[in-house]
């Protein structure tokens, strides 16, 4: 198979393109905004075409989320209308969305069928990117994952580790829980999703196993962190109430994830485990 993979400097992008020799009977093709802008439909029609293109990954996205609330336009041409030119390009898509697309007051973990109602510029415009795919190509894969993070780009655990070397204490949300997702874990599943002998459509949700706050994710950073190195920083527990959001954030964002594992008969790492492999590749 030929399979371009759109937005390859992200994170996410980044880790497939670690993974790919091992998958070397595909053809891959990295492409970022600068060879091929995926808001452009007819630059997207003709790239496929000419390269004949089976597959598309689409790691592009616009993650800003306070960016995405003071410029929802821009947002929704990349997040949703750009989905959309991948759809109607005749090739076969697995794109990736996100926990947003939910409310974030539920207190079980989400499943892909539960009614979705995001509260930010950011998730409305990740749902409709969902919609026009779904709309345009029923038979697109699509991954929804959750508080990401690599070696690569910027992310949660890079910008902890950066603040916890520069400061004593950091004060840290414990009232936001979720679940970690290591990107080079997810680059795999995707890629596991593209070995099945048997195409499966529809929506799956990913993320590292087990359930913690953002507090007790920097608590663990800067734990495993600290055996590695001299790092030593106090982490202060508060309410979100306490920190000064720009945008709204999701209480509670754990993803159920039996679908994808029933499915494509994978086993999901611990985010520990997960965090100490990143940490060690950084
Ligand atoms: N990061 C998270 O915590 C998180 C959480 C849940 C879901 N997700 C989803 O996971 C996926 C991967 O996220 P990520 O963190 O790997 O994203 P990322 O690091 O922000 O990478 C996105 C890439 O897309 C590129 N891009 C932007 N506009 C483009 C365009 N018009 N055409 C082509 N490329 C374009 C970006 O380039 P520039 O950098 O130059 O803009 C960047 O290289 C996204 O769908 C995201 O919504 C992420």
């Amino acid at each position: 198979m030929t399979i371009l993979i759109t937005g390859s400097n992200g994170q996410l992008g980044t880790e497939i393109r670690n993974l790919a020799p091992q998958h070397s009977s595909h053809r891959f093709i990295f492409t970022d905004v600068a060879e091929l802008n995926i808001t452009d439909r007819e630059a997207v029609r003709r790239f496929v075409a000419d390269n004949a293109v089976d597959l598309i990954i689409n790691c592009a996205a616009y993650t800003n989320v306070d960016r995405a609330e003071e410029d929802e336009p821009t947002a929704r041409l990349i997040n949703a209308a750009a989905v959309e030119n991948l759809a109607l390009s005749g090739a076969r898509i697995i794109h990736v969305s996100t926990d947003y697309v939910f409310s974030g007051d539920g207190c079980v973990p989400y499943r892909e069928d539960d009614p979705v109602d995001p509260r930010t510029a950011y998730g409305r415009t990740k749902l409709e990117g969902e919609q026009l795919l779904l709309k345009a190509a029923p038979d697109a894969i699509i991954f929804r994952t959750a508080w990401l993070y690599s070696p690569y780009g910027t992310n949660f655990v890079k910008t902890m580790l950066r603040l916890g070397a520069e400061r004593d204490e950091l004060s840290v949300v414990y009232d936001q829980v979720g679940t970690p997702t290591y990107a080079a874990d997810l680059a795999a599943a995707i890629l596991a999703a593209v070995e099945c002998p048997e195409w499966h459509p529809g929506i799956y949700h990913y993320t590292n196993e087990g359930v913690c706050s953002w507090f007790d994710f920097t608590v663990e950073i800067l734990r495993q962190a600290g055996k590695m190195s001299n790092l030593q920083c106090f982490v202060r527990p508060i309410l979100s109430a306490q920190y000064a959001y720009k945008t709204p954030r999701p209480h509670y964002s754990v993803l159920d994830k039996a679908k994808v594992k029933a499915t494509f008969g994978i086993d999901i790492p611990y985010w520990t485990d997960s965090l100490r492999h990143c940490l060690q590749q950084m």
